[in-house]
C-alpha cells in the first residue's frame, strides 16, 4: 500500500511499547512463509536492554497504529556488540548496533526501513559513536539495499545464532 510518508509521526518508544513491538514482529513472521531464518524472534527479555542509555527505539505511526520501528542498540562491551567481529574497531564501545527494523506488511515499499536507519544513524552520530554495524540475512536483499543506501558496506560473512549465515555491514561515522 503506497502511503504519504509525510503523514507519519515518529516517536521515541519506552519499555511500555514492548507488547506493540512484539505484535509487529509477529506480523513479520506471519508474512514470512517458510523462510523464518531471516529474523531472530525477540522476547521481552531480549528487547528490554534496548531501552535507556544511548540506545534508541523509534516507532513510526500512522495515526494510532505502529506501522514500523527501528532499534539502535548500544550494547557496550557485551557479546551482543557486533563490533567484536569488526577487525578495524579496537574499542567496541564506540560502536552502536542497528539491531532491528520491522515494517508492517501492508506498509512495505514506502522506504520506511531506509528512513528509520537514517534516523538511527543520526542519533548515534549525535551521541558521538564512531561506528555503526548491522547483520543481515543473505535472504533479505531489502535490508541490504537499505543499509547500502545509508552508507554501510559489507565487512564480512558470519555464522551466528546457532548456524545462521549473516552478512555483517558497517559504517564509519564521526
Ligand atoms: C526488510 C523490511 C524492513 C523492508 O521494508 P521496507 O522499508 O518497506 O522496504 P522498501 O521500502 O525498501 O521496499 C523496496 C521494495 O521491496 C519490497 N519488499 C520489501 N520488503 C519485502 C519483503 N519482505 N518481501 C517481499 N518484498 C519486499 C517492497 O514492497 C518494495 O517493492 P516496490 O518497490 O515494488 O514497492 C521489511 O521487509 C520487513 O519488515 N521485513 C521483516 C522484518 C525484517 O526482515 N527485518 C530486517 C531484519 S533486521
Amino acid at each position: 500500500m503506497k502511503i504519504n510518508v509525510n503523514n507519519l509521526t515518529y516517536k521515541t518508544l519506552s519499555e511500555g511499547s514492548i507488547p506493540a513491538l512484539l505484535e509487529l514482529q509477529e506480523d513479520a513472521f506471519a508474512h514470512a512463509g517458510d523462510s523464518t531464518d531471516f529474523l531472530r524472534r525477540n522476547t521481552p527479555e531480549t528487547l528490554l536492554p534496548c531501552f535507556g542509555g544511548d540506545s534508541l527505539v523509534l516507532g513510526a505511526y500512522d495515526g494510532e497504529l505502529l506501522v514500523a520501528f527501528g532499534i539502535l542498540y548500544c550494547a557496550g562491551d557485551t557479546k551482543e556488540n557486533l563490533a567484536h567481529d569488526l577487525d578495524e574497531v579496537s574499542d567496541v564501545t564506540e560502536n552502536a548496533n542497528v539491531k532491528l527494523v520491522i515494517v508492517r506488511y501492508e506498509y512495505r515499499g514506502n522506504g520506511l526501513q531506509k528512513e528509520l536507519i537514517a534516523r538511527l544513524c543520526a542519533h548515534a552520530e549525535q551521541r558521538g559513536y564512531k561506528w555503526l554495524s548491522s547483520t543481515v540475512s543473505p535472504e533479505n536483499p531489502w535490508s541490504m539495499n537499505n543499509l547500502i543506501a545509508n552508507g554501510f558496506t559489507e565487512a564480512k560473512v558470519l555464522v551466528k545464532y546457532g548456524g545462521l549465515k549473516r552478512i555483517l555491514y558497517a559504517k564509519k561515522i564521526n
